[in-house]
């Protein structure tokens, strides 16, 4: 296993931005990470731990030592009277983990099928979708320190999942690499279609008896009719992350845009569709060179071609400018900028 120099980043990231890394290396087991970190190429350049490149957005060249998580493995750790502990490699392929639990009548994340990524991402972004969030499934993860090399185990508290945060993405952020997870799932389903939508497409699919499977299905179909495949145009997903805000405010843009979409949060704010903002600045549909923002789902910046970081990004700055300056609401990014 050797560290290469200057490789190119396009089929390691879903936006296909092509960027350089000074240094590049893939490990598919701890004993290759833990050679790799006695490397002394890694006391002399920052290290960047890449997943599946599904939440990123690289502006430019990556002028660090690019480590390239590849350990993949789904076990059965244990069970008791309610669930199954099941332990994926943080390098395992999200969906196909997914789709692995559904096969075994693991269930709890059938509503998260489809979403790009690996593993180890789920709970550095805290991931959801459709109503359910890994916190709702998650026991705990094995993470090794990037200087002390020591690992650690973290459980949910440790980990201080948020809206698509976590620790991981805040005051441990760069300092670890996840290693695997281990996620709580139901032997006995609960099944969650407390989104419209979710129950709109069972409708159309004629399903009668509810099961894992057949959510996981009318998920996909949803997606699928919505969301730009990355395998086809490249993308991260949601760009924006839904804001949130006082129910105060929530009541006075309601009296100056009525059909405003928000939703109500248990906590009495509202978590306003930043699709529906950016839409109503029209750019839904907008492309200048290969940027653009989708033409079914405003909150999805694509790269329809050879758009650069730097492109996306700067449309990103023009979305947020002309939401706020129309709403007074301040667009933040769920993408990682690099
Ligand atoms: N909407 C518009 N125009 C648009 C897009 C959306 O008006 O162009 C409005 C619609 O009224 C729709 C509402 O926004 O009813 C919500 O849209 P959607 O159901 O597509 O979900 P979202 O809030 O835009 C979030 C997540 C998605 C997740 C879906 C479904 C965030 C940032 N995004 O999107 O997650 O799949 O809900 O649960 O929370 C991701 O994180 O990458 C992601 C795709």
């Amino acid at each position: 296993m050797s560290i290469q120099s200057n490789i190119s980043l396009k089929q390691f990231n879903t936006f296909n931005i092509d960027v350089s890394a000074k240094h590049f290396a893939a490990f598919n087991s701890i004993d290759q990470l833990e050679e790799l970190l006695h490397d002394p190429l890694l006391s002399d350049n920052p290290t960047m731990v890449l997943g599946g490149g599904s939440n990123i957005l690289f502006t430019k060249n990556v002028e660090a030592v690019v480590l390239k998580n590849e350990i993949t493995g789904i076990e059965k750790i244990s069970e008791d009277e309610n669930y199954y502990y099941i332990k994926a490699g943080a390098g395992e392929s999200w969906h196909h983990f997914v789709m692995h639990c559904l096969q075994n009548g693991y269930a709890g994340i059938e509503n998260l099928a489809l979403i790009p990524g690996n593993v180890g991402a789920s709970p550095m972004q805290n991931i959801g979708a459709y109503g359910v969030e890994i916190k709702d499934v998650f026991h705990s993860l094995e993470a090794i320190h990037l200087n002390d090399k020591q690992k650690k185990i973290f459980n949910m508290d440790e980990c201080a999942f948020g809206y698509r945060e976590s620790a991981f993405k805040n005051r441990y952020q760069n300092e670890f690499v996840i290693t695997a997870v281990t996620y709580r799932l139901l032997k006995k389903p609960s099944y969650n279609i407390s989104y419209g939508v979710i129950e709109q497409e069972l409708e159309k699919m004629k399903v009668t008896e509810l099961s894992c499977m057949s959510i996981a299905k009318a998920v996909m179909n949803i997606r699928n009719s919505k969301l730009p495949n990355p395998a086809v145009i490249g993308n991260a997903g949601s760009f924006f992350k839904n804001p949130v805000i006082a129910a105060s405010s929530f009541d006075h843009l309601q009296e100056q845009f009525p059909s405003i979409v928000g939703h109500f949060l248990e906590n009495g704010e509202y978590k306003l569709a930043a699709g529906w903002l950016i839409e109503q600045c029209g750019w839904k549909g907008y492309r200048k060179g290969d940027a653009g923002c989708h033409e079914k789902q405003a909150l999805v910046l694509v790269n329809f071609g050879n758009a650069s970081g730097e492109e996306i990004y700067q449309l990103s700055e023009l979305i947020i400018t002309s939401v706020f300056n129309k709403f007074g609401v301040l667009l933040q990014r769920e993408v990682n900028i690099c």
